[in-house]
């Protein structure tokens, strides 16, 4: 099978995918009637000579609230496998980063050079840095994706944490032991920590952004005095309904744990799972679908206005990470200067364009461009390049849609420490700090 059949296929697949709404909701889905047992989790005998296991994304004894933990009921239980051996991390890296010293320049990347024919999803990841620690469950790392093949009997499952996907080039068919889940550019996907998957293109080829988040699980923010609606709407997160794989045929199972790929090959492929119940599943987001509030008199608002989901910690209010999108929006403020304002902050942020340009910053070649990204670490200085002060300041203030580009943000509560190869990277951007140069002095006492 060439490439092209097997997109057409995959294309198919994705096509029409049923798929069941909500955040944080417990859902339930059967492949086949009479696999989800009724009235308990565990009975003597599963239906259908099934396998009842739990899979636990929180301690069994945290909040009901946070709790998040589902039941799979599946050909062979995930226990029944040979010994897992390390394997190369490639270009993946993992918590604590400690091969470079935190840097307090920004930083900016173009997209990810093209990778060798047959790179696929998790072979196609390399990292950017991060922070915290794996073996803690604290902090995240920030890895970029370029594929340009499917993954072929191996699946992949990361211990450390969840996997929020952005895809910025190339429609992902994400096969999960939940079901299947179809993320295309301008949407977001999340594959709970410890969820085995595989990732088949929809196009030739695909790249993207990761945030793997250590730390607590997301969760979309509290909303205070916005009332009852608005930014994400929880309904339009869908999950997956069940569909499994009856495949006896060996597949590499590679599991990232504290940093490592450790690999097994099973004898059949573990997306087996006929029935399934609860709250840690993975899901897709449209982000277009974000609900954007902002001001109707004056100010650009603080960015979190735009917050889709937050990795809370034990302080209220500061996240692990905020995933934050510039979605398309109307600026009305009068007398105000309306792309995001000059800014230092206790906060690291990473960010990333899926597609056009972004408000604060000028377009094309050099600049900041789709696939490509910008790091300011905690108390960089940052704000509106030149250019754009010098029109932002001039503009008439008539009411003006922002519907040219889609961006985002990974904001984190820890400074952002790069990996060697992003330090040393060819498509690492040199002069970034020129875009700042050249403001002049308007002071007149
Ligand atoms: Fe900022």
């Amino acid at each position: 099978m060439d490439d092209s059949t097997g997109i057409e296929q995959a294309r198919k697949t994705a096509e029409g995918l049923v798929h069941s709404s909500g955040f944080g909701n417990e859902h339930s889905s059967e492949a086949v009637p009479g696999a989800l047992p009724i009235g308990r989790n565990s009975p003597q005998r599963a239906p259908l000579g099934l396998y009842a296991e739990q899979l636990s994304g929180t301690a069994f004894t945290e909040p009901r609230a946070h709790n998040r933990r589902s039941w799979l009921y599946r050909i062979r239980p995930s226990a029944a496998h040979p010994p897992f051996v390390r394997i190369d991390n490639g270009a993946l890296r993992g918590a604590p980063f400690t091969e470079t010293v935190p840097d307090p320049n920004r930083l900016r990347w173009d997209p990810l050079p093209e990778p060798p024919a047959g790179t696929d999803f998790l072979s196609g990841l390399w990292t950017l840095g991060g922070n915290g620690d794996a073996t803690q469950r604290t902090g995240i790392a920030i890895h970029l994706y370029a594929a340009n093949a499917s993954m072929t009997d191996r699946v992949f499952s990361d211990a450390d944490g969840e996997l929020l996907i952005v895809p910025e080039r190339g429609g992902l068919l994400l096969r999960t032991e939940f079901g299947l889940l179809r993320a295309e550019p301008g949407h977001m996907a999340l594959i709970p920590r410890g969820v085995r998957f595989r990732v088949e293109l929809l196009d030739p080829s695909a790249r993207g952004y990761v945030c793997e988040n250590y730390g607590r699980p997301f969760v979309l923010p509290d909303l205070g005095p916005i009332g009852a609606n608005g930014l994400a709407n929880p309904r339009d997160f869908l999950a997956p309904v069940a569909a499994y794989e009856d495949v006896e045929r060996p597949v590499q199972v590679v599991n990232k744990f504290c940093g490592n790929l450790w690999a097994a090959t099973y004898d059949h492929s573990p997306l087996d799972v006929v029935a399934w119940h609860g709250n840690h599943v993975p899901y897709v987001y449209d982000l277009r679908r974000f609900n954007v509030l902002g001001s109707i008199s004056y100010d650009h608002p603080d960015p979190s206005i735009f917050t889709v989901l937050t990795s809370p910690s034990d302080t209220p209010g500061l996240a692990g990470v905020d995933f934050v999108v510039f979605a398309p929006r109307w600026l009305v403020g009068e007398d105000t200067f309306r792309p995001p304002y000059f800014h230092r902050n206790v906060m690291s942020e990473y960010m990333g364009l899926i597609e056009g340009a972004y408000d604060a910053k000028t377009a094309g070649p050099g600049g900041f461009v789709p696939g490509g990204g910008s790091l300011h670490n905690m108390m960089s200085a940052h704000g509106p390049d030149h250019e754009t002060f010098e029109r932002a300041s001039a503009a008439e203030l008539a009411p003006r849609k922002v519907d040219d580009g889609l961006a985002f943000m990974f904001e984190t509560r820890w400074p952002v420490t790069a990996t060697s190869q992003a330090m040393a990277a060819d498509h690492l951007q040199t002069g970034y700090d020129d875009v700042w140069q050249g403001l002049e002095r308007h002071f007149r006492p």
